[in-house]
């Protein structure tokens, strides 16, 4: 599904937010279970899966691929293929999701067949020679459009050799296609990472019996300092019941618009705190916010807890450093609503692949937050945001539904109305957004736009 076309909701300043609510299931959990589920021996069942059309999109790729797929008393069920997949007969649409695309790739390199991934004109255009260029030293054929560089991706499939690479990017996607192609090629098959990123695929294998080494880099690696991931080939995992935990990524815009708001508590509920993706927490504590873990668990292979947060009298500004970036490369944009709060300026470097997401996310929160009246200075590769009052007005979220969550939640506390166009990206990790704003307390209008028909 592409963004919804003329989508726009206004917020009005209101009270803080304030109250509980639970998150949607984590996106890049739901799409590493549907992937790991097409290619198990046996059945997989998915509960509390992310409803949004990113990860139908992965779904119905699967589906596309030769996994049978049932909706049961609100449950995913998918039968595997036990690593054999079948040749798609037309091109597989990702729709508006970078994880589909470059994730799938993996798996596809090893058939013995054609394929084609592609999705809307965002996905389009971003990069996947990071992709093409380990998955080619594999063993596999891939063209791309613009000298390999931008989707479609046209795949043909091959006995794949394992291989060892350091990546350029600190990339979650770009290892786990490597890791899931490593499952079809004979023999160790190990990623470098120039930093930590989230590590679902990991975790999600071993929930699906194969097991994956992660070592601390080598400091003289040309892959950095992160993890070196390894997987042994072949291995086939077998089909799991998995539980996926609340997302988040969706959970950090009522969280950090409570940092953002003096007196504002709000609390979302079984969310996963896993410390790879969970870094803005830390981030708004040094900023002076109070954060509260409570009930903390481990549920298939995840960390789970509750978390409180309150906004204080005074947020102080902060800095992120280009090493704590990977934790928390999706909650920029929620960042930012809490530093447009804060004493003095805060800044953000080494986050350029912030301009290769579902938009130029540096670019457009620039952009958008001067139309607001907020001081922001934008660099190659970081923001700098000096706190003050918020004034309403219009923005263009261009269809990425992380920007537009973020300005829905800051004009929460805006002096006067904030108008979000192009936010029909919303539904592709949060249908009930909208919902959880106005149950929140937020004064909002126009969620109906951004509710799939
Ligand atoms: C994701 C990894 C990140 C993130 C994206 C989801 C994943 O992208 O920004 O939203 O599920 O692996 P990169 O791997 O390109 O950094």
């Amino acid at each position: 599904m592409a963004p919804l076309p003329g989508a726009r909701l206004t917020v009005r300043p209101g009270r803080p937010l304030a109250g509980t609510f639970i998150p949607p299931g984590d996106k890049s959990i739901t799409h590493r279970a549907y992937l790991l589920g097409l290619l198990a021996r046996g059945d997989t069942v998915v509960e509390n899966a992310n409803p949004g059309a990113d990860c139908e999109a992965t779904l119905a790729c699967a589906q596309s691929l030769g996994a049978r797929v049932a909706r049961r008393d609100g449950a995913v069920a998918i039968e595997g293929c036990d690593m054999q997949l079948r040749e798609p007969d037309r091109v597989l649409d990702c729709g508006n999701s970078g994880t589909t695309l470059r994730l799938l790739a993996g798996p596809l390199a090893a058939q013995d067949f054609f394929s084609v991934l592609t999705g809307d004109a965002s996905l389009r255009r971003r990069p996947v020679a990071r992709v093409v260029e380990p998955l080619r030293r594999m063993g596999a054929q891939l063209w791309a459009r613009d000298g390999d560089r931008l989707p479609p991706l046209a795949i043909r499939g091959a006995a794949l050799r394992a291989i060892e690479c350091a990546l350029p990017v600190a990339s979650a996607q770009v290892a786990s296609c490597v890791l899931l192609a490593g499952l079809f090629a004979a023999g160790r098959t190990v990623v470098h990472l120039p930093a930590p990123v989230r590590d679902h695929t990991e975790r999600m294998l071993r929930a699906f019996g194969v097991p994956v080494v992660a070592t601390a880099g080598h400091p003289d690696h040309p892959g950095g300092r992160g993890p070196a991931i390894a997987v042994e080939g072949p291995a086939r995992p077998t089909g799991a019941r998995l539980r996926i935990p609340g997302d988040f990524s969706a959970a950090a815009f009522f969280l950090a618009a409570a940092a953002a708001t003096p007196g504002a508590t709000v609390t979302a509920r079984d969310v996963n705190l896993n410390p790879t993706r969970a870094g803005l927490l830390a981030v708004l504590e040094r900023m002076g916010a109070r954060v509260e873990r409570s009930r903390l668990r481990d549920e298939g292979g995840e960390p789970v807890g509750d978390v409180t947060v309150t906004g204080p009298v005074h947020l102080e500004g902060c800095d992120i450093d280009p090493a704590e970036v990977p934790t928390l490369i999706d909650e920029v944009p929620a960042w930012v609503v809490a530093a447009s709060a804060a004493r003095g300026t805060s800044r953000i470097r080494g986050a350029a692949e912030l301009r290769v997401k579902e938009s130029d996310r540096l670019a457009l929160l620039a952009a958008n937050l001067a139309r607001l009246g907020v001081a922001v200075e934008e660099t190659l590769d970081g923001l700098a945001v000096t706190g003050g009052p918020v004034g309403g007005g219009v923005v263009e979220a261009d269809d990425d539904h992380r920007i537009a969550m973020a300005f829905a939640v800051l004009g929460a506390r805006a002096s006067g109305p904030v108008t979000v166009a192009g936010a029909g990206g919303i539904p592709t990790s949060y249908p009930g957004f909208g919902e959880t704003l106005a149950a929140l307390g937020g004064d909002i209008e126009g969620a109906e736009t951004v509710r799939v028909p």
